[in-house]
């Protein structure tokens, strides 16, 4: 069996700037068996080591449905994201995992999908949102909100063109302060709601953002008639193992690493009462 706790190597292959701070970076493990093998559902993440430096939870950006390559996209906050901000192409890190639950995919097939992302929490949507519309026959209507603080902030901007010219897809984005050449929507991510005409009726929604976001994005949610099991979102902790043994990332008798780090609000709601 394999030892969750040893590292696999994989290598930069290139290496994309999103904003001043988050870099996207395509992978590959070195030993090709391994990345033939890769499978991982989306909202699952990787335990990502820099040798001689430490360790980090980084949640898979990309869809299970393209193979060849895995991307992580990061945002440079301190120690281990800042070594791996400054690699290069060609540099090897550790990966363990994937880890933790994922999203739920299967229960959703034929659902209308709302997606809301907030700055960097783009990051995991980024991936089901890929893997939803490489499948688009299987789902409904599908609305993406994203907002981020300033026009800088956005991530994988270049994909916006591509998702919002599939069919049957609203995106729509915002950012809370503009600048000279912001034409766009100004205000936080649930400003959006109305201009995007959601409905709650076979809808299931995904909020990934700072944990200043998610409160507010659930209420208007739940005033637009959303319920506790159609809200899914993700909790953010900090982890050490990623496999349920070291206790880091309990919330009472969750371990966020291994029973998330996807929940329900029914599921957050009772983990904290
Ligand atoms: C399941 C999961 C998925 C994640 N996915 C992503 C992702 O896709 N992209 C991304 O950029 N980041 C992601 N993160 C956050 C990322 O793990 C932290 O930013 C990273 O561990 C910082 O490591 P560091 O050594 O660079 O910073 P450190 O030097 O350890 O810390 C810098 C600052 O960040 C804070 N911090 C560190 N880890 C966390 C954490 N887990 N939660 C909240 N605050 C933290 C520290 O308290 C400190 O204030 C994810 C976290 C989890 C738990
Ligand atoms: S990180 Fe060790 S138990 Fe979750």
């Amino acid at each position: 069996m394999k030892d969750v706790y040893f590292p696999d190597i994989a290598v930069i292959d290139s290496i994309r700037n999103e904003t001043g701070d988050v870099k996207t970076f395509t992978m590959r493990f070195k030993d090709p068996n391994i990345q033939d093998d890769l499978a991982y559902r989306s909202g699952q993440f990787f335990e990502v080591s820099i040798f001689g430096i430490g360790e980090m939870p980084i949640s898979i950006t990309s869809t299970p449905s393209r193979k060849d390559f895995f991307e992580l996209g990061v945002k440079n906050v301190g120690l281990v994201s800042g070594v791996l901000h400054s690699m290069t192409p060609g540099s090897e890190v550790g990966i363990r995992g994937p880890f933790g639950n994922g999203f739920p995919y299967e229960e959703v097939l034929g659902k209308e999908l709302l997606f809301v992302g907030g700055g960097i929490g783009l990051a995991p949507l980024r991936s089901l949102i890929n893997n939803v519309l490489d499948n688009r026959d299987n789902f409904a209507r599908i609305t993406i909100l994203y907002g981020s603080r300033t026009p800088g902030d956005l991530v994988f901007k270049d994909e916006f063109k591509i998702w919002e010219n599939q069919p049957d897809v609203t995106m729509l984005v915002t950012v809370d302060r503009g600048d000279e050449e912001w034409t766009g929507n100004v205000g936080v991510v649930t400003t959006l709601f109305p201009k995007a005409g959601i409905k709650s009726e076979n809808t299931v929604a995904f909020v990934c953002g700072p944990p200043v976001m998610i409160p507010f994005v659930i209420k208007d949610l739940l005033n637009l008639g959303f319920t506790e099991d159609t809200i899914i979102s993700t909790l953010e902790r900090h982890m050490k193992c990623g496999v349920g043994k070291c206790g880091h990332c309990c919330i009472g008798h969750k371990y966020v690493c291994l029973d998330g780090p996807v929940f329900s609000y029914r599921e957050m709601k009772a983990m904290t009462e």
